[in-house]
């Protein structure tokens, strides 16, 4: 249980977690959440099925869709080699425009936090105007499913990425660039939140430790799964 009156039931503000990594509560309003919802029952229908990746020999607890690439540990490929072989739908561009309106949003927000000097957001990597992400990996939660500390590092742009969150909130943990363990920081990503990581933190280890049960929004709720989460993250692969 969170703590009764804990801060962060309170403030959700954005907040900048980490040099390089921004947090953006509540970026997407009903209406946008209950769109990208209905994109999701789309793109579950394939060409490529919701499919658990396999780490090291073990099958990730989430499943994943990839849109503009197939991702696997390691590589990008264009067709799902090891689901059905069928190739990705292609990157949309409203996605594109939806990460670059989250980009520019957490640049006003480090802008205006007066913790970090005139000029950190441009420093950092978080140019609006020019980012182009790729590939969206779309995975999805139910409420046993966990993600472990990792870095997101098998693309070969720097460019940030950029995090979305559906349906129950899940507890994120976002830590250092040196090792999986402390320091990190436990935040609640609920749905609607944006989350950024790129510059000092592009690297960062981060996962996802529990998905809390029915605490989705009316808008967001994954009725027909059952319930769970999902995450969209934007990257660059860098690749052609
Ligand atoms: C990821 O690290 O790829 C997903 C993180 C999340 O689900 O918030
Ligand atoms: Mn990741």
């Amino acid at each position: 249980m969170p703590a009764l009156f804990a801060d962060d039931a309170f403030d959700r503000g954005p907040r900048v977690i980490a040099p390089g990594a921004v947090w953006l509560p509540g970026f997407l309003d009903d209406a946008g959440q209950a769109w990208i919802v209905r994109q999701y029952a789309q793109w579950r229908t394939g060409p490529v099925p919701p499919h658990s990746t396999t780490i090291m020999g073990h099958p990730m607890s989430v499943t994943t869709i990839g849109l503009g690439w197939h991702w696997r540990p390691g590589r990008y490929d264009r067709e799902a080699v090891d689901v059905n072989r069928e190739r990705v739908p292609p990157f949309p561009d409203w996605m594109t425009r939806l990460g670059r309106q989250i980009l520019t949003a957490a640049a006003e927000a480090v802008d205006a936090d007066p913790d970090h000097p005139t000029g950190a957001a441009d420093a950092w990597g978080f140019d609006p105007a020019h980012y182009s992400p790729d590939v969206a990996l779309i995975n999805y939660y139910d409420e046993a499913a966990k993600m472990g500390m990792h870095q997101d590092k098998d693309e070969h742009d720097p460019a940030s990425v950029v995090s979305l969150s559906l349906g129950d909130t899940c507890t994120f943990r976002f830590g250092n660039t040196e090792t999986r363990n402390r320091p990190y920081e436990d935040i609640r990503l609920a749905s609607g939140d944006a989350f950024v990581f790129g510059g000092p933190a592009r690297f960062a280890y981060h996962g996802v430790t529990k998905i809390h049960p029915d605490t989705a929004p009316d808008s967001a709720r994954l009725s027909d799964l059952g319930g769970g989460r999902i995450n969209i993250t934007m990257r660059t692969t860098g690749r052609d």
